[in-house]
């Protein structure tokens, strides 16, 4: 594979999200030029999504809707507008002004358990706003899309690890079913229109910045509070957590060597991005209480609706691809997020 690197316009959805403004940082370290966009939504406190914009030379002050402001860190070769994926007025103008070399779609109603409550919201941002970027990229002839999709497809799967292979035509989220949409959509259109076009599924993304609705934050959070923390299936769960970095550096090397990528036959592929080392639940506990040398109160409770038991991502393609090595063990990735914890939130 040819490793030379082209600098490149670089559209980032979902830029103040957990995953979002990581890829930021490290894609402008990488000298690239980047424009972030998000809707600000308040799923979770908006104020931790500023804060990351801030780190981002983006202040609160200047953030109007389907404004494009500058960062005011020199710097920093990064723009931010606040706007909806689904504004099919303002995205399509966006698209014509900036021309993208390349769009990495991370915007999305996150959240496996919220899409139970609040359906609509997964149609909204994830099938009709993904749509409304595809359409982007098709009218404004972008060659090169990646987007997130989520471990989350592969469902009811019970053969162990899971692999791009398996059949996942059994989601049991109504998000999961949206980023399986994602996947057949992504995959009409790369067909269509030429677009090369790869999906991740991101397994349990955690780390520094991460969001307020998962495992590694409502632990943290609780047990440095002295409050009980929930242990779904009374803890029979395991994850494939992935470390934020891990995770940035896997894409980072894919835009990086997107020209010389194998599309073989079709212009779309799709692979897991995940740590293969999957982490039991009271194991993962068991680190947190380690690094902040508190004693968990566990609340035992019966599995949620919506969740599935266990997740493993078999990598070997992201692995024969990319070189992708996953680099941080549960130890250091838990280490990291409390301290980045207790900096953000002045804890002792
Ligand atoms: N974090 C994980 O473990 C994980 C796992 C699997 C998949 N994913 C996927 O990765 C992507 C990034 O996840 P994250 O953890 O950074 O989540 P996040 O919620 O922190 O980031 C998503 C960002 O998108 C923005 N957004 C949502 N809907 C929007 C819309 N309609 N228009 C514009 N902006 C909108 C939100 O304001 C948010 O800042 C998502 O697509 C998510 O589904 C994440």
């Amino acid at each position: 594979m040819n490793n030379k690197i082209v600098r490149m316009k670089v559209l980032v959805t979902g830029a103040a999200g957990f995953i979002g403004y990581h890829l930021c940082i490290n894609l402008l370290n990488a000298n690239h030029s980047v424009v972030g966009l998000d809707n600000l939504n308040d799923y979770y406190d908006p104020n931790l999504k500023l804060a990351r914009l801030k780190q981002l030379g983006i202040q609160e002050q200047c953030l109007s809707e389907n404004v494009l402001y500058n960062s005011s860190l020199p710097t920093k070769n990064f723009k931010f507008i606040k706007l909806n994926l689904e504004d099919r007025e303002h995205l399509p103008i966006l698209f014509q002004n900036e021309k993208f070399d390349i769009v990495v779609n991370l915007a999305a109603q996150a959240g496996v358990r919220y899409s139970i409550e609040n359906p609509f919201v997964y149609a909204e941002s994830n099938v009709m706003g993904f749509l409304n970027i595809l359409e982007c990229c098709r009218n404004n002839n972008i060659e090169k899309l990646i987007f997130a999709s989520s471990s989350s497809v592969y469902g009811l799967n019970e053969k162990i690890p899971f692999s791009t292979n398996d059949n996942v035509d059994h989601p049991i989220s109504l998000y999961a079913a949206t980023k399986k949409s994602n996947e057949l959509m992504a995959h009409t259109y790369s067909h269509l229109y030429g677009i090369k076009t790869i999906g991740l599924r991101f397994f349990t993304v955690y780390g520094p910045w991460g969001r307020p609705d998962m495992a590694m934050f409502l632990f943290t959070d609780a047990v440095l509070n002295n409050k009980p923390i929930k242990v779904f299936n009374n803890g029979n769960l395991s994850r494939d957590f992935t470390y934020v970095d891990d995770i940035i550096n896997g894409i980072i090397s894919i835009i990086n060597k997107f020209d010389s990528i194998n599309f073989e036959d079709s212009n779309y592929k799709i692979y897991n991005i995940g740590n293969n080392k999957p982490v039991k639940l009271l194991e993962f506990i068991t680190e947190i209480e380690k690094t902040t040398g508190i004693t968990a109160q566990k609340e035992m409770m019966p599995m949620q609706a919506g969740d599935v038991e266990s997740t493993w991502a078999d990598i070997d393609n992201l692995i024969a691809d990319f070189d992708y090595e996953p680099k941080t063990n549960i130890s250091e990735g838990v280490a990291s997020f409390i301290e980045w914890y207790k900096e953000y939130y002045k804890k002792n």
